[in-house]
């Protein structure tokens, strides 16, 4: 169980309940020795939904002209970087406890880390921002 705080807007909560129940869904795919293809494709549907979500958040970044956007985006990028990258690794390598121990430890603790600083200041900001408009 991940332990990570709500932040003040409602998508993007939404967004990092569904990124917890894909990895939650990995791991237990893992646990119940799932086949490759199966892990593949849950695997691509993580790293899909993780770009869609990062693209939402920096839309509204730009729409609100947020000033450490171009920070947050910076971390985004590097993420997605990298996701890539091990989910390339993993269907080079098929190897499992590798697969296991980066979703549970690096992709554990990048969300929550990301959700409690980033995501939450950002989304503090758009809130006030949407205040001022209306
Ligand atoms: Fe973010």
């Amino acid at each position: 169980m991940l332990n990570y705080p709500q932040v003040p807007l409602d998508f993007m909560n939404r967004d990092h309940a569904e990124f917890v129940a894909l990895r939650a869904g990995l791991l237990t795919q893992l646990d119940a020795l799932s086949p490759e293809t199966a892990l593949d494709g849950s695997l691509d549907e993580l790293l899909e939904h993780t770009r869609h979500h990062f693209a939402e958040e920096e839309r509204h970044m730009q729409e609100t002209r947020f000033p450490p956007s171009p920070v947050h985006k910076g971390e985004h990028d590097a993420v997605l970087a990298d996701m890539a990258a091990k989910i390339a690794y993993w269907k080079q390598g098929r190897k499992r406890d590798d697969l296991r121990d980066w979703l549970e430890g690096p992709v554990g603790d990048w969300f929550v880390n990301h959700v409690a600083t980033m995501d939450f200041v950002t989304a503090g900001f758009i809130e006030a921002q949407r205040g001022v408009r209306t």
